[in-house]
């Protein structure tokens, strides 16, 4: 969509294109690379050279050939680029952007249960800090979750932080019984049973989709339960004209531009997620003038978190780290 399509008034558009151009001028200087979570606003998704979930945009990360990457998400999203990227800098235009369900498990309460469960395989969401995946055995994201625990060797017990409901979910899925940590994803804790059932009413026709880290009631009512970068796919894939979709509302730009014939509802357009939001085009441009805020990572965290990381992105059987038994 373009700007003045977007409502904004003619100096809001003026504005916006002095921007992107010192940004695209910036960018060749610095040789940077800007990477976008699928959750970040128009103007951001618009500008990135690469817009996709959580696990695609660690793989991306990978095999970047630029010196500098402006990451457009939340502070795990950047630090997991950083651990990959040591020699690189990786930006993030707002030091603010963290994410409250990452900050929810502590490398301590990572320890607590491994104490409790020993011989367990903890498993982390990627939505977490890098002391946790430092204390952790493998990562996971929401699209590959059931892939690593089925990884995993049947007679191990199975630790899940933070996130209970897509931990809960992947339980269900996998038919595993897994330890599951009581953290939450705020803004996905907003869409409710309720909105399904009544959303239901009113668009028969429509599936709904949600991601997993919403309630159980909720991901059991929808018709699937994906991530944001499956949520493109099935969208692509689908012969539905309308389809509900329950996750933050950032996603709904992208979804609207791959597939302008089709129309996207969200199940609750309060779904915010007001840390995904702090970033907007003029801080990137303030991030590549400065080369900061810069992401750091301690030596030996990192090289302890990185583990967790690459055993997500292998594909051998998942054990406990030795060091932990
Ligand atoms: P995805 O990996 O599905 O993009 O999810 C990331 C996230 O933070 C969801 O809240
Ligand atoms: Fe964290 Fe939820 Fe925001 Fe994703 S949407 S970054 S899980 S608070």
């Amino acid at each position: 969509m373009g700007n003045l399509a977007r409502g904004y008034n003619f100096t809001m558009v003026k504005k916006i294109e002095s921007i992107t151009e010192k940004i695209q001028k910036l960018k060749k200087d610095r040789n940077a690379v800007i990477l976008a979570h699928n959750y970040q606003i128009e103007e951001v998704q618009d500008i990135a050279d690469f817009t996709g979930d959580s696990l695609e945009l660690a793989k991306k990360a990978i095999d970047l050939k630029e010196d500098v990457i402006v990451f457009c998400g939340v502070h795990f999203m950047a630090e997991t680029a950083k651990m990959l990227n040591p020699d690189k800098i990786v930006l993030l235009p707002d030091e603010y952007a963290g994410c409250p369900m990452a900050d929810m498990a502590s490398a301590a309460d990572v320890i607590n249960l491994r104490r409790k469960h020993p011989g367990a395989v903890v498993v982390c969401y990627v939505n977490s800090t890098a002391e946790v995946k430092a204390v952790s055995d493998v990562c996971c994201t929401s699209s590959n979750a059931v892939d690593i625990i089925n990884r995993i060797p049947k007679d191990r017990e199975i630790i899940f932080v933070p996130d209970q409901y897509l931990g809960g979910h992947v339980s269900r899925l996998a038919k595993r019984d897994i330890i599951l940590f009581n953290g939450y994803c705020p803004t996905h804790a907003r869409l409710t049973l309720r909105m399904v059932e009544k959303i239901r009413e009113e668009y028969k026709d429509a599936p709904v989709i949600v991601h997993p880290e919403s309630r159980k009631e909720v991901c059991l009512a929808a018709d699937e339960a994906l991530s944001t970068g499956q949520m493109c796919s099935y969208a692509k894939k689908s012969t539905a004209e309308t389809i509900i979709v329950g996750t933050e509302i950032g996603i709904l730009h992208r979804l609207r531009k791959e597939n302008p014939e089709k129309t996207f509802i969200p199940l609750n357009p309060k779904a915010v997620c007001p840390n995904m939001k702090k970033i907007d085009i003029e801080k990137i441009l303030w991030s590549l003038e400065d080369l900061s805020p810069r992401i750091e990572v301690d030596d030996n965290i990192a090289k302890k978190a990185n583990r967790s990381v690459l055993a997500m992105l292998g594909d051998g059987p998942i054990l406990p780290v030795n060091e932990y038994e």
